[in-house]
């Protein structure tokens, strides 16, 4: 019983993933237009006007890191404006995107 419960929700959670990714990619690179503004469409940010690289970041630390700016844990008005509007799932596309960006 144990085992087949643990094997439901294992097939729940690969097809949730799988099913995620394609569609979260796709969403995440067009609201990333708005972030390549500053952030630069590959990624590589601008150090001269004090835009962080973003490339080579990984999903967890984008998501974690937007999800600081909008509750002003990390406390930057700029990304704070930017992340006050992202629900949870475009936090999530977005740092799926992200973490392409080589
Ligand atoms: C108007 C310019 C601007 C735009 C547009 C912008 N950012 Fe930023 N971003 C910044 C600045 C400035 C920082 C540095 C904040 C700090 O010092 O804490 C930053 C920091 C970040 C960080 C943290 C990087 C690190 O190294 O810790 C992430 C992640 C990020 N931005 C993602 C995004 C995403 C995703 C978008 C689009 C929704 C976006 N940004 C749009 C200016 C911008």
């Amino acid at each position: 019983m144990d085992k087949l419960l643990i094997a439901m929700i294992c097939a729940v959670l690969l097809a949730r993933a799988n099913h995620a990714s394609a569609a979260d990619l796709a969403v995440g690179k067009t609201y990333f237009v708005v972030c390549s503004g500053c952030h630069g469409p590959d990624g590589a940010g601008n150090a001269a006007l004090g835009y962080p690289p973003l490339a080579g970041r990984d999903a967890g630390y984008v998501a974690e890191q937007l999800r600081a700016f909008k509750s002003g844990k990390r406390d930057n008005a700029t990304m704070r404006a930017m992340a006050r509007g992202l629900s949870d799932t475009d936090i999530d596309n977005l740092a799926t995107y992200v973490a392409t960006l080589q």
